[in-house]
């Protein structure tokens, strides 16, 4: 069983390179499966959820050419478009971002079957409006066996409406309109920095679409695609956490490889906790010293505060000097933190799903605290590394998905952090740190 053990009280200090973006490289990789061409991807991050997107590929015929751990060659030439095109194994199960291999092999090949989406247990997260969007363009779909089963004659563009602002189905949306007949509109679509990264991707490779990060996406279909050479933004939500780990463990941190523009709502925030954050090209830096102040957060789709760092920020507002709030929009059970963080000795309570209330503490007390997804795990970390005495955090294959070298990166800060696989291993750490 994998355990991170964490020594608190030394505050994180120094310089820390932030990888490429996974929400962005899901949606990316998938869409490379559209070109009988090459496509040269690098700035990957090397994360479990990347991996089972690549083996999966490779399952249905795809060329997948592994140059580095953060760099891909990948090509669609070799998948049978006569073949099945089944897309389901244990691990794609697993991941939420399976779905996108739906836009990418229905758009190219007018088929795909692959095994619905898991992801984290944050929301009943439905695939309504992707669905919605793939029979707006022509498609039958059929949900059967847990796999979904999308088959088209062809597809012909159309205007459609988002009934909710969907990362994935934006993304998913696009990719099947981008080789479908004519011209699409999607209108409310979202505008997050990964939704931006993969409409610059997929036009990379000569697809047609305009007005990516705004609320109307227009796109013209085309039928076929080409070589691309393609390097993948940095991780918004990566950066965000080790801003915030900055501010919580009263540290001074520079977050190198960042496009400061994408994290202006969390240095805003941070900024009315009294922490100070410095812009500079492609780096941030966040100094906190003092005892934090509270604020209110409410989580909405970009650019407002993003709902992937709810947690992190829960974990810093929990040890300000007064009453913070948290309203939560996006998703319906993504306070699942809230009783580990008070095993620590955070007072936190929510109200119905999408309201917390959190009155600072000075300070956490280690404890042994299990992470409940891939974002509440990183916030329990962060609080470990503030915490006076020893936290394990377990069940870590959450945070594995989404973040490259975790305790690597916040050891080289400072950080008195192991990742362990047996109780024995834990206890040497112990002994060796106490
Ligand atoms: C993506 O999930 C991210 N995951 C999530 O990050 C992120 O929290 C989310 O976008 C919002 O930014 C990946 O990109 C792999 P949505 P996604 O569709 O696309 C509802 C992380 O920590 N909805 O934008 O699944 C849905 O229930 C993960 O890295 C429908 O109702 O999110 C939610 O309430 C967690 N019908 C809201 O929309 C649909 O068809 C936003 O979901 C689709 C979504």
């Amino acid at each position: 069983m994998k355990q991170y053990v964490i020594k608190g009280g030394t505050p994180l200090v120094g310089e820390v390179v932030i990888g490429g973006a996974k929400n962005s490289a899901l949606g990316i990789l998938a869409a490379a499966v559209m070109t009988d061409g090459e496509c040269h991807i690098d700035n990957l991050p090397n994360v479990s959820d990347i991996n089972v997107l690549l083996q999966a590929m490779e399952q249905i015929g795809a060329t997948v050419d592994r140059i580095g751990p953060h760099e891909v060659v990948i090509s669609g030439k070799t998948i049978d478009g006569d073949g099945d095109l089944i897309v389901d194994n244990e691990f794609i199960r697993k991941i939420r971002a399976s779905y996108y291999f739906i836009g990418a092999l229905l758009g190219k090949y007018k088929k795909a079957h692959v095994a619905l989406p898991g992801g984290c247990a944050i929301g009943a997260r439905p695939i309504d409006q992707h669905i919605k969007g793939f029979e707006a363009l022509g498609a039958t779909v059929e949900i059967s066996g847990g796999m979904i089963h999308v088959v088209a004659e062809e597809l012909i563009g159309k205007h459609i409406f988002m009934d909710v602002v969907s990362v994935g189905a934006t993304i998913n949306v696009m990719m099947a309109a981008a080789m479908a007949k004519g011209n699409t509109i999607i209108e409310n679509a979202a505008k997050e920095p990964h939704v931006v990264d993969a409409a610059n991707f997929l036009n990379s490779m000569g697809a047609n679409i305009k007005g990516a990060g705004t609320d109307v996406i227009r796109i013209k279909g085309v039928e076929k695609f080409h070589n691309t050479t393609y390097s993948i933004i940095p991780d918004q939500i990566e950066a965000g956490t080790f801003m915030t780990a900055a501010a919580t463990t009263k540290g001074d941190i520079i977050i190198r490889n960042v496009i400061p523009r994408h994290l202006e709502p969390i240095s805003q925030k941070l900024q009315e906790m009294g922490a100070v954050v410095e812009s500079a090209d492609d780096a941030v830096r966040v100094i906190a010293s003092g005892r934090l102040k509270p604020t209110q957060i409410k989580t909405l789709p970009y650019p407002g505060f993003p709902t992937d760092m709810q947690p992190q920020m829960a974990a810093a507002m929990a040890l300000s000097d007064g009453t913070s709030v948290i309203r939560e929009t996006i998703f319906e059970n993504r306070f699942l933190y809230v009783d580990e963080l008070n095993k620590m000795g955070a007072q936190i309570t929510t109200e119905g799903t999408q309201k917390a209330v959190i009155q600072g503490v000075e300070g956490y007390k280690g404890a042994d605290v299990v992470a409940p997804d891939l974002r509440a795990g990183a916030a329990l970390v962060i609080a470990g590394l503030a915490a006076d005495g020893y936290t394990t955090v377990s069940d870590i294959k959450y945070i594995l998905r989404g973040y490259e070298q975790f305790d690597e990166k916040l050891r080289n800060l400072g950080g008195c952090i192991e990742l362990v696989e047996t109780e024995e291993e834990a206890e040497a750490f112990k002994q060796r740190t106490r």
